[in-house]
């Protein structure tokens, strides 16, 4: 069984550094030993939360990174500035960014940009929605396989897959995924990275889930959905609910 891991992404959110820092103060306290926590934040706030400290059970992580190394990108942060203050994790490819454009192409660099910063990437996948013939799958197998073709077989293992469908994301979302619906798609996404890949490569990709997921369902995703872990949007915000999702992890643990 993989560690699972609960991961925050606190999106452009909150409004300042005084509540960043309080925030991840409060979640600081609820974390505990053998399940990953990482609170991926907004990148002005990285440096002042970096201070306050993280632990073996929390880390920080950005939200997005450009795959160029230096240069004249207004506005961009690179792999090797988040590397020169020890951040471990980076998301990529959310669907929010996917929405302003960015491509399985680019997504493959930004990659490939981390791994070789020794960052590990929370490579965020997902159909926009669901048709009775399964046509979503083939959006789901093209997302995992461009997003890993820049990097060597032999560090699959580091990545973590997002499955976040993207009709089950945020306040105005269609519904949550059933835990059934998690469940598949985590079968799914273990068969496609075996196809490029192997059984025990496949296995040991944390594929964790992502879209509405709160405390009342967490137990049910980890359970019976085979999720690793969580990235969690608005549940990140409130350090009650991500710290009682890390306990549910915990919990899970022993299973
Ligand atoms: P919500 O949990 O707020 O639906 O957001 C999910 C998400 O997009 C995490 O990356």
């Amino acid at each position: 069984m993989n560690k699972k891991i609960i991961i925050g992404n606190w999106k452009m959110n909150p409004n300042s550094v005084l509540e960043a820092e309080k925030l991840f103060k409060s979640i600081k306290k609820l974390t505990v030993k053998g399940v990953d926590a990482v609170i991926c934040a907004p990148s002005p706030f990285l440096s002042n939360l970096k201070k306050i400290g993280v632990t073996t059970n929390l880390a920080l992580g950005a939200q997005n990174v450009h795959f160029e190394k230096e240069g004249a990108y207004t506005g961009e942060v690179s792999a090797t500035m988040l590397n020169s203050f020890k951040i471990n994790y980076s998301i990529v490819g959310h669907s929010e960014r996917r929405a302003m454009g960015e491509s399985n192409d680019d997504i493959a660099k930004k990659v490939l940009a981390l791994t070789k910063n020794k960052i590990i990437p929370i490579i965020c996948i997902g159909e926009k929605d669901r048709d009775h013939s399964g046509f979503y799958l083939h959006t789901i197998k093209a997302q995992i396989v461009s997003a890993l073709s820049l990097i060597p077989k032999t560090i699959f293992k580091s990545v973590i897959i997002a499955y976040e469908p993207v009709w089950a994301i945020g306040a105005n979302a269609e519904r949550p995924a059933t835990p059934a619906e998690c469940h598949e798609m985590v079968i799914f996404i273990r068969k496609c990275i075996s196809d490029i890949s192997n059984t025990q490569t496949a296995h040991a990709v944390r594929v964790i889930y992502g879209g509405s997921a709160n405390v009342e369902d967490a137990g049910l995703f980890l359970n019976d959905g085979m999720a690793d872990g969580f990235l969690l949007g608005r549940a990140s915000l409130n350090a009650k609910s991500f710290g009682e999702i890390i306990k549910i992890a915990s919990i899970n643990i022993s299973k």
